[in-house]
């Protein structure tokens, strides 16, 4: 019956989003359905087909005309991609079905509540995508509920909000867009609304697995039909084992690989700090230096992608100054690097992918949250997982580089750091089985195909 079922998946456009949605389609491939997977571009190409052809991408366009730069200004870039969206999805799924090519269920991502009602005007199942964990789920819904109410400065409150199984969060620990209403309205609106409608949607979806949070599922399975389908990363990643096949994202970027896993190989095992902070978070030029030296001053080797707009804000002469010490790429393959040996320990933002990929394939964590949800993922693995420190900040953010050379040393070298490592193992084991055959994601993974078939 499955054999042949289509299903449409439809990220939002942005690295985080388009890489756990494009892994789930290749599982969804991998229990015999047939996904198209709709990529939003600014430069869209002719549909093409991947994954030995079990995937057809569909490139649509982003509403934006050529020359045009889409990150002017957020609710102008979110209402083209909506306009555009609403437009063209109705066409292609009315050519799917007169080609007898009917989609059963649209996989939508959750920033995009309102694809939920495109999917039932056109008789589909609605099966909404989270790329973030439960807690920070559940707290925007709180809020958007009224039950927990956003303070307009982040001196507002100093914080209050309990949940099962997890210790109290303070201000510093909650989504950042919930400290402070006043600091991003629009992102805060975005985020919230997520939950708007999440009492009709058909299927909920998460890039989770059951027991990264436990007691927290119970109530959110009591409430929504919830399947926890993560960790999205490709089993291969999961066995550190390296195959041939490179081809486990959609890379907005071209990572050099072979340069990153060269200086790599070169290195002793657990020796290199990688440094990364995703795809959007900016540092500021002060932040930058302080990272640099404190990099340089902790004496381990690191690897540290900067990304070519950020370029500038590296310190003159500091590539000649750190010579084998460090190697700093705009791009990296960051699922070949964090499953490599010589890596010791991640030092990242904290974004949900980032934090699940680093857990995975247990590389203990220093993170060093931005914004968004990140400071409550590095909540996570500070205080509930215990797989790495989060580096203590000063009161306006920053980050001194004694900071992050005392987090450096802990976690390569400390005692506390051998403690780590122990449960880093542990969750790498868990994640593993939570996504091999039989085990809970793999079953949500049946259970969903069953639901769509
Ligand atoms: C954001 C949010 O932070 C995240 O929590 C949310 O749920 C999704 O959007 P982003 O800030 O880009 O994502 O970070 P992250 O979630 O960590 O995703 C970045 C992805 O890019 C990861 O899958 C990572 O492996 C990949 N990456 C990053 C690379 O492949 N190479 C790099 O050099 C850096």
């Amino acid at each position: 019956m499955r054999e042949g079922s289509h299903v449409i998946v439809l990220p939002f456009p942005g690295q985080g989003h388009i890489t756990p949605l494009s892994q789930f389609s290749k599982r969804l491939a991998s229990k015999g359905l047939k996904p198209t997977l709709i990529l939003v571009s600014d430069k869209p190409t002719s549909p093409y087909k991947i994954d030995n052809d079990s995937i057809t991408v569909f490139p649509i366009s982003n509403g934006f005309q050529e020359g045009e730069d889409p990150l002017q200004d957020l609710d102008d870039y979110m209402d083209r991609v909506e306009t555009s969206i609403k437009k063209r999805l109705p066409e292609l799924i009315k050519d799917m079905k007169l080609s007898g090519n009917t989609p059963k269920a649209l996989v939508y991502d959750s920033t995009m509540p309102w694809l939920l009602d495109v999917a039932h005007d056109h008789g589909l199942r609605g099966a909404a995508f989270f790329t973030q964990p439960w807690l920070v789920s559940v707290i925007y819904y709180h809020v958007f509920k009224g039950t927990f109410s956003v303070p307009s400065t982040k001196y507002g409150h100093s914080t209050l909000a309990s949940f099962p199984s997890f210790p109290m969060l303070n201000a510093n620990d909650l989504p950042s867009f919930l400290c402070e209403s006043s600091s991003y309205p629009n992102i805060l609106r975005i985020v919230v609304d997520q939950l708007s409608n999440i009492e009709r949607v058909d299927i909920v979806l998460c890039n989770t697995f059951d027991k990264l949070e436990e007691k927290l599922l119970k109530w959110v399975k009591s409430m929504w039909p919830v399947l926890n389908i993560g960790p999205t990363l490709p089993s291969m990643y999961l066995d550190k084992r390296l195959s041939e096949d490179k081809n486990y994202g959609f890379s907005l970027f071209t990572a050099k690989s072979t340069e990153c896993i060269e200086w790599l190989n070169s290195k002793q095992p657990s020796s290199v700090v990688y440094v990364s902070f995703g795809s959007l978070v900016i540092l500021n030029e002060d932040q930058m230096m302080e990272l640099a030296t404190g990099l340089k001053q902790s004496g381990c080797f690191f690897l540290w992608v900067v990304r070519e707009t950020e370029t500038d804000k590296i310190p003159k002469h500091y590539v000649e100054e750190i010579g084998e010490k460090g190697l700093i790429v705009s791009w990296s393959p960051q699922l070949e690097v964090l499953a490599h040996e010589s890596v010791g320990s991640f030092l990242t933002h904290c974004g949900w992918n980032s934090t699940l990929e680093g857990l995975s394939l247990g590389v203990p964590m220093i993170g060093m949250p931005h914004w968004t949800d990140q400071p409550t993922n590095a909540k996570f693995v500070e205080d509930v997982w215990k797989v790495g420190f989060r580096v203590k900040a000063e009161a306006d953010g920053f980050v001194r580089k004694e900071e992050i050379v005392r987090c450096v040393g802990e976690v390569m070298e400390g005692e506390k750091g051998k403690e780590i490592r122990k449960n880093a193992e542990k969750w790498k084991v868990l994640a593993r089985e939570a996504v091999s055959e039989g085990g809970s994601s793999d079953k949500s993974i049946d259970e969903f195909v069953s639901m769509v078939c």
